[in-house]
């Protein structure tokens, strides 16, 4: 089976409320003319997902989180459950972004927990892996990759493996503006589909669709999107920006 594109604006710690309002304002012409090509998601703040499910009224793009924690309810100051992203319309939970890896503690095995917890509110994990530049120069690209996935996948079946979204991040290329070039990109998401083929099967490797994010911009979306396992893109920086957003989605129809 084909898999369908998708491309995922992870808009971290940016955009207030009315700019959030603001830039899917400016979207949706664009995502109207995409809508079964490529399947569009955004991922604001927690605070404009409920004004964005409400703005949308039904519209074909997608809300994503970008965390949540693995317990559904409790004493967990800080903190926001999955069945409450589940309730404001969320469709996917961001989990394992290296900015959460790298600045916020979170380990394979919160990764996993929090997977599980996306998964039983009837939302889809986007699971982020990538080596740092020292991992990349020492030539464990492979080996960090593969202790991820597998991590970040313990203990699931192949009928839920198959409605993840993982996404290839090297480290090095997130907000540098030095993206993998095509082929290191392909070299990976390659990797990743073997691998889910040894622990599940071939048909759950064919499904699941691997994003690669890290510096995707206009002028380069198009040969990443190009390669045979780049199955979308999760963008920052240039999906704060409505008309680059629109080039970088253009790019994979
Ligand atoms: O989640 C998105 C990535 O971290 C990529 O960020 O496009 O600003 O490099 P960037």
């Amino acid at each position: 089976a084909r898999r369908r594109k998708i491309v995922a604006g992870n808009w971290k710690m940016n955009k207030t409320v009315p700019e959030a309002l603001a830039l899917v304002r400016e979207l949706r012409g664009t995502v109207a003319a995409v809508g079964d090509v490529v399947e569009v998601v955004v991922a604001p703040t927690f605070l404009a997902l409920q004004p964005l499910h409400v703005a949308l009224e039904g519209a074909p793009l997608q809300l994503a989180a970008q965390n949540c924690h693995w317990e559904s309810s409790g004493a967990f100051t800080g903190e926001v459950s999955a069945p409450m992203l589940a309730e404001l319309g969320c469709a996917y939970v961001i989990v394992g972004h290296s900015e959460r890896r790298q600045l916020f503690g979170e380990t394979d095995e919160s990764v996993n927990k929090k997977a599980r917890a996306v998964l039983a509110a009837g939302m889809k994990p986007i699971l982020c892996v990538g080596e740092t530049l020292a991992e990349r120069e020492a030539n464990q690209t492979l080996d960090v990759v593969e202790r991820q996935v597998r991590g970040g996948l313990a203990g699931f079946e192949a009928k839920d493996v198959a409605t993840f979204v993982l996404a290839y991040e090297p480290v090095w290329a997130i907000g540098t503006g030095r993206n993998a070039t095509s082929a290191q990109a392909q070299e990976v998401h390659a990797a990743i589909r073997g691998l889910l083929g040894r622990l599940y099967d071939g048909e759950t490797a064919g499904r699941v669709r691997i994003q690669y994010g890290g510096s995707v911009k206009p002028d380069n979306a198009a040969e990443l999107l190009g390669q045979p396992d780049i199955d979308g893109a999760l963008v920052g920086g240039a999906s704060l920006k409505a008309g680059d957003f629109a080039a970088i989605i253009k790019a994979a129809t």
